[in-house]
């Protein structure tokens, strides 16, 4: 284990606790959630965001629905909330990868009188330790790329770490290893318009590590690549199709574009749970758009002209060509395609 930051817990007295990530850095806050339209609702405001967090937190909201459910319908209670959950976020698939694991539970005691919530409970507990050690895991891989080189400034987006993670996090977390072993000099982070997962989130948690960041606004990235000042661009994932193709926070796609020009290596470091098989390409994920007041607005100011039509995709896809390295836990898949992927996760995981 680690002493990494624990942004998700389970409590005593069967609640779920959430560090509530809408007013970090500035208020850390926790916020109790018991019911499982609780959990749906946090995750769609954004208390708790990052592909793998989302899934956790899925999968003790059916411990939660659990808990509230009795009686002989009480598996078809649990199956409202579960298609509630698996909708609150269109684009992670380790939300609907969570929630599978938490109905094959259900499924297995379908026959009983009253619904499994230990099970239920020590499976969501097990998708949580098991986040953590995959982050771990691919800390190392990560790491040993960037050891193939001498020491240099990385730069990544959005928010993956600890707070986006069962703790320690993917690209994050390879950054921390990475800073550990003496890899890298210094952190670029991108503040990650609109929402500036960046600036809030990233920014904060190297900064507790004591990991020297950088913060500057999206568009300074071709910049610093320009300027020789990039070693690696190091990101997450929300979901990977079979030929390698990455969705991830906007913005992913022109940063890969531009490393691509500059001679940047891009890495994509994502637990085996963001993989979905059963896409063959990017073109196929579903992208989520979100409120056009997160354009329009910074708090309660408008910084845009009312009545205007807004476009805020989240998330976009970038095609496997402009990728050098695919860290999971089970291994890394350099210059990943079709093939690399099978071989390294097998054709019949997702
Ligand atoms: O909208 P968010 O904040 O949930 O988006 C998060 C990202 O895009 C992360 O890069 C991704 O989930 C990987 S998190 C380990």
């Amino acid at each position: 284990m680690t002493d990494t930051l624990i942004p998700i817990r389970w409590c005593d007295d069967d609640s779920l606790e959430l560090l509530d990530q809408r007013w970090l850095p500035s208020r850390r806050e926790m916020l109790r959630i018991d019911t499982a339209e609780a959990a749906t609702e946090a995750i769609t405001t954004m208390v708790v965001r990052g592909a793998p967090a989302i899934g956790i937190t899925a999968a003790y909201g059916v411990v939660l629905a659990a808990q509230r459910s009795s009686g002989p319908e009480w598996s078809a209670t649990i199956d409202v909330a579960m298609a509630q959950l698996a909708a609150s976020r269109p684009t992670a698939i380790n939300l609907c990868w969570a929630l599978e694991r938490m109905k094959a539970v259900v499924t297995a005691h379908r026959h009983a009188v009253a619904p499994p919530v230990e099970a239920l409970l020590e499976t969501a507990r097990a998708i949580q330790r098991q986040d953590l050690a995959d982050c771990l895991a691919m800390g190392e891989l990560g790491a040993n790329l960037l050891a193939r080189q001498s020491p240099r400034a990385v730069m990544t987006h959005c928010n993956t770490g600890a707070l986006a993670t069962g703790g320690h996090g993917t690209a994050l977390g390879v950054i921390r290893s990475a800073w550990a072993r003496g890899l890298i000099t210094r952190v670029h982070a991108n503040e990650t318009r609109p929402w500036l997962q960046g600036a809030r989130l990233t920014a904060w948690e190297l900064a507790e590590d004591c990991i020297p960041v950088t913060l500057a606004v999206d568009s300074a990235a071709s910049l610093l690549m320009a300027r020789g000042e990039i070693g690696w661009l190091i990101v997450g994932a929300d979901r990977i199709t079979a030929n390698g193709d990455v969705a991830n926070k906007i913005g992913t796609l022109a940063l890969a574009v531009q490393a691509r020009h500059f001679g940047v290596k891009v890495m994509v470091v994502a637990p085996t749970s963001t993989f979905d098989l059963s896409l063959a390409r990017g073109e196929d994920i579903p992208i989520e758009t979100r409120a056009p007041r997160e354009l329009t607005h910074q708090g309660e100011r408008a910084v845009a002209p009312a009545d205007i039509d807004i476009y805020n995709p989240v998330f976009d896809v970038t095609p496997a060509g402009l990728i050098d390295a695919i860290v999971c836990e089970r291994g890394v898949i350099e210059t990943p395609d079709h093939a690399g992927i099978s071989q390294l996760l097998g054709s019949g995981s997702s």
